[in-house]
């Protein structure tokens, strides 16, 4: 298979086999990101245990230490000292980098009164605007003037208020949340984002001292505290991470058996895998998940906000219906370019239209390996599914994405029964991911 040029480490997945081993749930990335944000709105210690060790935490990590914290890790512990933090400037490299940076401009904001932030980069799968952001912190006090390339906020005191958002947006919320907790008065988010991860971004900052009440509902109110103090917090496990080796058992068949699994996080996936046709089993700590040897179509689906099927979700499963029997609709409604992997799939033989909106799906058991490329990270690891379920040898390139939110994908399939190898130049067999 020729290798495309310039990539130079790539996954090789032998596919066919049914699934069977065990494997551990990492701490949620999307939980964490926001968390490692909040943890520099109090000059003093955050402890966070079960956080995942993925690229996009040790872009955060990077960025704290820029704005002069000092952070440390002891084995899944991570730990961060704010109390040095000594600048409101992210740079470009690093804004650029990830997305989620932008959640620092609301803890920058609470901290320090200001912030000086290059506007975080669209991404493969949409432009991926703030206007949600900008207008929700201007409600509270701030302005902003924008740069060529950056943008630099400022507020002489945060004031609590009643924000409404036109859409559920996660990071708009989190970032409320974070520079309403130190504001003055009393702050209420309406249409806020219902996701776990905001359930999670609360539970930390109430560990800190925050008085935060309806996380998790569609409003969200936050009574402004002077100080915050030092909070040791467990991350709780990654929903979609989980989520993406449930669609691995509905791709491949066999048993797998889920360890520190979030089901409350993810049983609002379960009807759609039953409807597959995989059955699952609860045990104390434990999801025991089992696939048919060849999964059932979905004739309808569509990508919501939470609780809503997660468009995190959407490339997974679209990977397991690839050789599903029948015809299943997929429509994603959250971000407008979602379907980066449709070409690829069809490479592998998927028989796959896209309408608008819409991709439809005729499963086929047809599913041949070849060389594939990833372009983002959940469509990575959907790759991997498709990949585990066709026959033949399967090449991944572009697995740096994938990297960015699973911790050691490779560990874990193989834990899973699928034969896996990462190809580093000079390393040869299974490397692991730095
Ligand atoms: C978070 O992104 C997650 N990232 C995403 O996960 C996830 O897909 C997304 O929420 C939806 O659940 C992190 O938590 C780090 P949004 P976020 O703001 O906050 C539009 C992954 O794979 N919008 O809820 O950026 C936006 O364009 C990643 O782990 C505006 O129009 O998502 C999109 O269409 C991918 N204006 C929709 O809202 C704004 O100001 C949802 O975005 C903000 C958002």
């Amino acid at each position: 298979m020729a290798q495309e040029e310039g990539r130079l480490d790539y996954l090789e997945i032998e596919g066919g086999r049914p699934l069977s081993g065990q494997v551990c749930i990492q701490g949620s990335k999307n939980a964490a990101l926001p968390i490692l944000s909040a943890a520099i709105l109090h000059g003093g210690r955050s402890v966070l245990h079960h956080c995942p060790r993925i690229r996009d935490v040790e872009e955060m990590v990077k960025i704290l230490k820029e704005l002069g914290c000092r952070t440390g890790w002891e084995g899944e512990t991570l730990w961060v000292d704010a109390s040095s933090l000594d600048s409101f400037v992210i740079s470009k490299k690093h804004a650029e980098k990830m997305r989620c940076s932008i959640t620092l401009l609301g803890s920058l904001l609470g901290r320090l009164g200001q912030a000086c932030i290059s506007y975080p980069g669209g991404c493969v799968i949409g432009e991926r605007p703030i206007d949600l952001h900008l207008e929700g912190l201007r409600q509270l006090g701030v302005s902003f003037r924008s740069g060529e390339e950056q943008l630099e906020a400022r507020c002489k005191k945060l004031i609590g208020t009643r924000v409404t958002l036109g859409f559920p947006s996660v990071g708009a919320t989190e970032n409320l949340i974070l520079a309403a907790v130190l504001a003055r008065g009393n702050t209420w988010i309406l249409g806020a984002a219902q996701e776990p991860e905001i359930l999670e971004l609360c539970g930390f900052l109430t560990a800190m001292g925050a008085k935060i009440s309806g996380a998790g509902s569609p409003t969200i109110r936050i009574t402004g505290v002077e100080k915050l103090h030092d909070a040791e917090y467990t991350i709780a496990s990654d929903r979609i991470v989980a989520g993406t080796y449930l669609m691995a058992a509905a791709a491949c068949g066999g048993e797998a058996v889920l360890l520190k699994a979030p089901v409350k996080h993810i049983q609002g996936m379960f009807p759609v895998l039953r409807q597959m046709g995989v059955e699952l089993f609860r045990e104390p700590g434990v999801l025991v998940v089992r696939g048919p040897e060849r999964c059932r179509s979905v004739p309808q689906i569509h990508t919501a906000p939470y609780p809503g099927f997660p468009t995190d979700m959407q490339s997974p499963l679209m990977a397991a219906l690839c050789r599903a029997q029948g015809v299943s609709r997929l429509t994603e409604t959250i971000f407008e370019a979602r379907f980066k992997i449709v070409e690829e799939l069809r490479a592998m033989g998927a028989q796959i239209q896209v309408e608008e909106h819409t991709a439809v799906i005729t499963g086929t058991t047809e599913l041949a390996g070849c060389c594939v490329k990833a372009r983002e990270l959940r469509g990575g690891a959907a790759l991997c599914i498709a990949a585990a379920s066709a026959q033949g040898v399967t090449r991944i390139c572009g697995c740096e994405y994938i990297f960015r939110g699973y911790e050691n994908i490779i560990r874990d399939l193989k834990k899973l029964g699928i034969v896996i190898k990462y190809h580093q130049p000079g390393i040869e067999g299974l490397g692991v991911p730095s």
